[in-house]
């Protein structure tokens, strides 16, 4: 786990080793925007497959959607956004920067110890228009959270998919903040990535469904290796529940920079669907068999976000420690990321750049690939330095090809050398 004081390492070297860096960088970057670099992508394309499989593709069920980033406006009129979903911004009255109350230690002074004004509802929804005119009629909203595009499509999901309830719906997707104090790097950003679920339950199961999310997406950070003493939840008190929620309780990581939220498991009541057929006039509810009655669902929500679950793994896999003379200040980096996330399912590399070598390197890589495994390949540089670096990124499994394994009885072998081990085997290919 990195230290506070290790902070700037570790932003080195997400940046040296491609997997995150400032965004807009050669125009003097975008205030707390961040691009994800070659090594990053891969990080982050595997965490949302992994979510989508535990999710979706492991379970009977939950199925899946894709809903766009910008809806009907009257979505965010139904769900509460246009008019709930502020924080309270308070202006240091010397300096005139701008916090939300609620961060503060003291609500009526600063970080700096000035007075602050009284507290105004900022609304965090972005906003634009839709097509060539800019009017009244044309505003839009980027959205603000994934799931209304879930809640406005429970009639189609019912129609086509043979699901009953209790019965879930997923998707990932960007959502957008104008958040007024974005910061610790990908943490809290005003475009950022959602993984949310929500679960259609009856009312009198929700509890039991909301305990055995909060359990089981507590778990999914435990089986990705986080260290559990890294982990821990928080129970919102009831008086700082979101408008829509009866009940929140969050799943938080260690960061360097204190306990923050990963992903908070919500007992949303039957508010959105009542809200949209309020708003929509189009009928939420379903038949219950054992009653013979319609009632509106309620929804059991594990809403998580890709950005912090992904920087989360990253400083708890990332082990940085002096190696060789200490005086010299040399420093070696592994990342003991869980394998199913490293950007590379292995590296092959021959040891030295000989014909011979390289053609058998090749075909490996070719097989390997047709298997569907992300290979690296490198075949320049020292064979330390280039164990090294696939260290730093936290590459499962090397395998070297060398002079015994064109000859003799070592003939169609390679070396394996293990990541967290350094321990390296002879294997046939
Ligand atoms: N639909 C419920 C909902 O959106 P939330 O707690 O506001 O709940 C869910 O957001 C998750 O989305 C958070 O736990 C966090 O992981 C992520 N998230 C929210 N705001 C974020 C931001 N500004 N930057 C990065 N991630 C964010």
């Amino acid at each position: 786990m990195v230290e506070s004081n290790q902070m700037e390492l570790f932003v080195a070297w997400a940046k040296r080793r491609g997997v995150i860096w400032p965004s807009s960088e050669i125009y003097g970057g975008l205030s707390n925007s961040y691009d994800y670099g070659p090594i990053g992508v891969e990080m982050k394309n595997r965490l949302k497959a992994h979510w989508w499989q535990t999710m979706v593709h492991h379970r009977d069920d939950i199925v899946g959607l894709d809903s766009p980033i910008i809806l009907n406006p009257k979505v965010w009129e139904a769900s509460g956004h246009t008019e709930n979903f502020t924080d309270p911004l308070v202006e240091d009255l010397v300096t005139h920067k701008r916090y939300r109350q609620d961060q503060l230690t003291d609500p009526t002074k600063s970080p700096d110890g000035n007075p602050v004004s009284e507290p105004k509802n900022f609304n965090l929804m972005f906003k634009t228009f839709i097509g060539p005119v800019e009017d009244d009629q044309s505003v839009v909203f980027l959205r603000g959270e994934t799931c209304q595009g879930i809640f406005i499509n429970f009639k189609n999901i019912l129609d086509t998919s043979r699901q009953k309830i209790p019965f879930g719906v997923a998707q990932i997707g960007k959502s957008f903040r104008n958040e007024i104090t974005p910061g610790n790097l990908t943490f809290r950003t005003r475009e950022f990535e959602q993984m949310e679920m929500e679960f259609f339950v009856t009312e009198s199961e929700a509890s039991e469904w909301f305990d055995y999310w909060v359990a089981s997406r507590l778990q999914w950070y435990v089986d990705l290796g986080i260290d559990p003493k890294n982990l821990r939840l928080f129970k919102h008190p009831k008086k700082a529940l979101a408008h829509y929620s009866q009940g929140t309780t969050d799943v938080e990581y260690n960061f360097p920079w204190g306990w923050g939220e990963l992903e908070g498991i919500a007992n949303r009541g039957d508010y959105d669907l009542t809200q949209h057929q309020k708003f929509s006039g189009k009928d939420m509810t379903v038949f219950d068999e054992a009653t013979k009655e319609k009632f509106i669902p309620w929804v059991i929500e594990p809403a998580g976000g890709v950005d912090r679950a992904l920087l989360a793994v990253l400083l708890d896999a990332w082990q940085n420690y002096e190696k060789g003379r200490k005086d010299q200040g040399e420093v070696e980096t592994l990342l003991a990321i869980d394998k199913r996330l490293a950007a590379f399912d292995a590296a092959v590399l021959p040891l030295v750049k000989k014909d011979a070598l390289v053609e058998m390197a090749k075909e490996l890589v070719t097989k390997l690939r047709q298997e569907g495994k992300n290979i690296y390949y490198d075949e320049s540089g020292s064979i330390g330095r280039r164990y090294r670096r696939q260290d730093e990124i936290g590459t499962p499994i090397c395998y070297t090809i060398d002079f015994e394994s064109l000859e003799g009885n070592t003939e169609g072998t390679v070396t394996v050398r293990d990541r967290d081990t350094m321990e390296q085997k002879r294997v046939k290919v």
